[in-house]
């Protein structure tokens, strides 16, 4: 079948016209667009529009996710807060606490903000991206459904716990480092699902300590306790797998014992074979950088350290050594130019959405 792909614009306002239709209101319908869309356009297809039917469409129409999101403030610092996200848009939760968060640094050069009861609130970079932008260092992180194992263990506990921090240079995009803290986060092996291919060996094993590749039975069995993703180093000792489990416990404590929130299991979105509120947590900082050094001076630094890093010697093989934050602001040049490539099983999804929701939406496709 042959690719299609959609302008970005058009994509996140087709995003944008389906929350709405569910009862998002306009301003948080653009918000939870927009942090869609930043994941598709660079390059994060785990993240972005493929998420729209399966996870938010899907929440909100089983009633365990809030339309109209109400943050209430429980606690509040000069330099801290507490937010109770009432199970609305993980999305416009989390861009909230960021902003506060800023703000708070802004005039006391740090600010932390930690949430509780939120739902799935996408790239967690987009957040940190925030902070960035406003010349800050941007760290944020988020508790997940069960899915890692510790290490020694086999049961699915932690979630695949995205850390993620956004650090200002004088390039033309910030250093990002955005990932999660298991190998492969449950998202790419949704992707590996819905291409019907194999995943690498080893990104998940199942009870006996086996690695297992089917990622549509992995998914299924996830949720049932019989799958758990590997943490960052894998498996054992051997490569410092505890360090990605230490890390994810990390997230998992910041994301919940600061907020007294949910954790672990808890976390699961099921109660008594039911869909119930995700009940996640996340944690974001942002740091002033003009509270330490000017402003160029830390980002001329930032980038020196950056391009010494890319200009070291390379591997045989490779002719090019990348920063974080570089292979996605390159995908985001292409996929502005040339448009986001849809997978023919979301694009499906989204004819369902316009048929179910009765849109008036041309797809370039049609
Ligand atoms: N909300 C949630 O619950 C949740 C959970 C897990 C992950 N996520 C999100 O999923 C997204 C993808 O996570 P992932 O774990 O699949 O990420 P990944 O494994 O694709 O890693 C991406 C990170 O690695 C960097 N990178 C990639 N190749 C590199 C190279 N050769 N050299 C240097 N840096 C390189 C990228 O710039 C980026 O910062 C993230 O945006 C994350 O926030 C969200």
């Amino acid at each position: 079948m042959s690719e299609v792909r959609m302008e970005a614009g058009e994509l996140g306002r087709f995003m944008e016209v389906v929350l709405g239709r569910l009862g998002v209101p306009e301003a948080d319908a653009k918000v939870c667009a927009e942090v869609l869309l930043a994941a598709d356009l660079r390059g994060i297809d785990s993240h972005g529009v493929s998420r729209l039917k399966p996870i938010y469409v899907t929440r909100l129409r089983q009633g365990v996710q809030q339309a109209v999101t109400k943050v209430e403030v429980l606690r509040e610092g000069p330099t801290t807060a507490v937010l109770d996200g009432h199970h609305g848009m993980g999305m416009v939760i989390a861009s909230q606490a960021m902003g506060l968060a800023i703000e708070k640094a802004r005039k006391f050069g740090m600010g932390m903000v930690v949430v509780k009861n939120s739902t799935h609130f996408g790239i967690a970079g987009y957040y940190a991206g925030m902070a960035a932008a406003a010349g800050m260092v941007g760290l944020c992180g988020s508790n997940a459904r069960p899915a890692i194992a510790p290490t020694f263990g086999t049961q699915p506990m932690l979630g695949t716990n995205p850390l993620t921090f956004g650090i200002p240079t004088d390039e033309e995009f910030p250093f990002m480092l955005d990932c999660a803290t298991s190998i492969a986060q449950r998202g790419k092996v949704e992707l590996y699902a819905r291409k019907g291919r194999p995943m690498p060996e080893c990104w998940v094993m199942d009870e006996e300590g086996h690695c297992r590749t089917d990622a549509a039975g992995v998914l299924a069995d996830l949720g049932a306790g019989r799958a758990a993703l590997l943490p960052l180093g894998g498996a054992g000792e051997k490569g410092g797998g505890y360090k990605g489990y230490g890390y994810a416990t990390v997230v998992e404590l910041l994301s919940a014992a600061f907020s007294q929130g949910a954790f672990l299991w808890g976390l699961l979105g099921v109660e008594d074979g039911k869909p119930a509120p995700n009940r996640l947590g996340h944690f974001f900082l942002a740091m002033d950088v003009a509270a330490f050094t000017e402003v160029d001076a830390f980002k001329a630094t930032a980038g020196a350290i950056l391009r010494e890093l890319r200009a070291s010697r390379k591997a045989p093989g490779h002719n090019r050594i990348y920063t974080a934050g570089e292979k996605e602001y390159l995908e985001l040049q292409r996929r502005l130019a040339e448009g986001i490539p849809v997978l023919p099983s979301v694009k499906q999804e989204m004819e369902e959405l316009r048929r179910e929701l009765g849109l008036e939406f041309s797809f370039p496709w049609d």
